[in-house]
C-alpha cells in the first residue's frame, strides 16, 4: 500500500513510525514532513494547507489511504476534497473538524447536549465584552473563537489583563478573523488529563490517557507552549473516571455530532479537568494532540493503520485497540528561547542507539548534517514497566541528544509521580 500523511511534526512522525509497523505498507509520503523523518517517508514539499496540490499529489501517486494530521487542513475540507476523488482518508470532514475549529460551535454543541464544561458567555462585538468583564467572576479565560496556533486561551487574573485580553482579540485582531467572536468561560480547576479516542462516528475507542506539560519553564512557569513533554497513563485518570467520562461525555459527544449531521470520523481529542464537580470538557481537537501522540502511540499494541482504516470505513466496533500495560514518557527538546524568538540552524546529532526513540519535529537537512529548523526540535520518548522508570530513560536518552542551544524541561512527569505519591 502506499500512504500518505499530510502534516509535519513530531506528531506525524509517530504516526509514520506506527504505521510503518503494517507489513503491507510498501511506502509513506510525508506532505511536507521534515528533514528529521527522512529515514522513515519520503519527503514532498507541498504545505500542509495546499489542497489543491495535496489532491493533485494523490492522484498521480495513486495514494491507498491518507492521513490529514493537523487541524488546518481538517478544519480547510482535506478529507472531503480527498475523499470526493475516492481517495479513503483518515479525520473528520470539515462539518465535524469544526468541534476544534470554532470554539463557540463547541460551546453551543455542550450546552445544547448537556456535555459538562466550564459556565461561559459568546460575544461578537468588544463593547459588549468589555462591560461582561467589569462585573464577571475572575479569574475569567478569554478564547478566541477560531484556530489561534493554540495560543488563544488567555487566563485573566485580573479585570485590566481581562480587557486587554479582549482589546487584543477583537479589536487588534491579534489572532486574525479567529477573534472575530470570542468566549469568555469560568475558570475551572483540578488535574488536567488528554484523552485521545478513535471514532468511526458510532463507536468510541479512547486511547490510554495521557498528561502535557504546556508551559515552557519547569513547576509550570513561563510562557504557554505546543507542549513540552507528555507522560502515558495519565495517574489522575482512574477507571472510575475513565467511566464517568464514557457515560457522560464521550458517548454523548459522538451522538451529539450525528444528531447535528455531523458525524465525527477520526480521532477525536477530549481536553479534560477533573474538577471537585466531575470531569468537564475544557476544549475538543479533531485531532490527535501533539505531543501526547509520541506517548500514547508507541503503548498501542494493535495496529494503527488497520484501526485507522476500520475508523473511516464505519467498522470500528470490530476492530481490535489495544494498549500496553505500560508507561511512557516524552521529553520535548527545543530551540532555547521558545515559543518566542529563537535561532535555528545548528546540527543535531544522536546516537544510533536512540533513533527509535526520537520523533523529529523541526529539522531539515543540508548536506546530509540534519539542523534543527523549528521551535520545538524533537520529543524523545521511552517506555517502560514503571513511570518512574519511563522517566528517567528518556532523560537519560535525552544525553544522547545533541544541538547548540538546545533547551529541555527537567521535570517532565514529576505532578504524575507526585499524583502517584512517588511510588511508582
Ligand atoms: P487550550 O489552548 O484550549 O488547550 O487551553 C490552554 C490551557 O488553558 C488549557 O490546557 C488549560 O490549562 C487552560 N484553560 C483553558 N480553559 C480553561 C478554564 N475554563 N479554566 C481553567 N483553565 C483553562
Ligand atoms: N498538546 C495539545 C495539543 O495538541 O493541542
Amino acid at each position: 500500500m502506499k500512504i500518505m500523511v499530510v502534516g509535519g511534526g513530531g506528531r506525524e512522525h509517530a504516526i509514520i513510525k506506527s504505521i510503518k509497523k503494517n507489513k503491507n505498507v510498501k511506502e509513506i509520503f510525508a506532505l511536507p514532513g521534515n528533514g528529521g523523518m527522512a529515514e522513515d517517508a519520503t519527503l514532498v514539499p507541498i504545505g500542509a494547507k495546499d489542497i489543491p496540490a495535496i489532491v493533485e499529489f494523490a492522484l498521480k501517486e495513486k495514494i491507498d489511504y491518507a492521513v490529514v494530521a493537523p487541524d488546518d487542513p481538517l478544519v480547510l475540507g482535506c478529507v472531503d476534497a480527498l475523499e470526493k476523488v475516492g481517495i479513503p482518508s483518515f479525520g473528520p470532514r470539515a462539518n465535524a473538524a469544526i468541534i476544534e475549529g470554532s470554539k463557540v460551535f463547541s460551546k453551543n454543541l455542550m450546552k445544547k447536549y448537556g456535555i459538562p464544561t466550564a459556565a461561559y458567555e459568546v460575544f461578537d462585538n468588544a463593547a459588549a465584552a468589555l462591560e461582561y468583564v467589569d462585573s464577571c467572576p475572575i479569574p475569567t479565560v478569554i478564547k478566541a473563537d477560531g484556530l489561534a496556533l493554540g495560543k488563544g486561551v488567555i487566563i485573566a487574573t485580573d479585570r485590566d489583563m481581562a480587557k486587554d485580553a479582549v482589546h487584543s482579540i477583537m479589536e487588534d485582531k491579534k489572532f486574525g478573523e479567529s477573534g472575530n467572536n470570542i468566549v469568555i468561560e469560568e475558570f475551572l480547576e483540578g488535574p488536567e488529563v488528554s484523552v485521545l479516542a478513535f471514532t468511526d462516528g458510532k463507536c468510541v475507542r479512547p486511547m490510554v490517557s495521557s498528561m502535557d506539560h504546556k508551559r515552557a519553564l519547569d513547576n509550570d512557569m513561563g510562557l504557554n507552549t505546543g507542549g513540552m513533554g507528555t507522560v502515558a497513563p495519565n495517574p489522575y485518570y482512574t477507571e472510575a473516571i475513565a467511566e464517568e467520562c464514557m457515560e457522560r461525555i464521550f458517548l454523548p459527544t459522538i451522538k451529539a455530532m450525528c444528531a447535528e449531521g455531523r458525524e465525527f470520523r477520526g480521532c477525536l481529542y477530549f481536553g479534560l479537568m477533573l474538577t471537585k464537580d466531575g470531569p468537564k470538557v475544557i476544549e475538543y481537537n479533531c485531532r490527535f494532540g501533539d505531543p501526547e501522540t509520541q506517548v500514547v502511540l508507541p503503548l498501542l499494541e494493535s495496529d494503527l493503520l488497520e484501526i485507522m482504516m476500520a475508523t473511516s470505513s464505519g467498522n470500528l466496533e470490530k476492530c481490535e485497540v489495544k494498549f500496553a500495560s505500560r508507561n511512557a514518557c516524552c521529553v520535548i527538546m527545543a530551540s532555547k528561547g521558545y515559543p518566542e524568538a529563537y535561532e535555528k540552524g545548528y546540527e543535531i546529532v544522536m546516537d544510533e542507539s536512540v533513533k527509535d526513540s526520537v520523533f523529529v519535529a523541526g529539522a531539515s537537512i543540508k548536506d546530509e548534517r540534519l539542523l534543527t529548523a523549528g521551535g520545538r526540535v524533537l520529543g524523545v520518548t521511552a517506555v517502560e514497566d514503571s513511570l518512574g522508570e519511563a522517566i528517567e530513560s528518556a532523560y537519560r536518552k535525552v544525553e544522547c541528544v545533541r544541538f547548540e542551544n538546545a533547551y529541555y524541561r527537567r521535570d517532565i512527569g514529576a505532578k504524575a509521580m507526585a499524583a502517584l505519591g512517588g511510588k511508582n
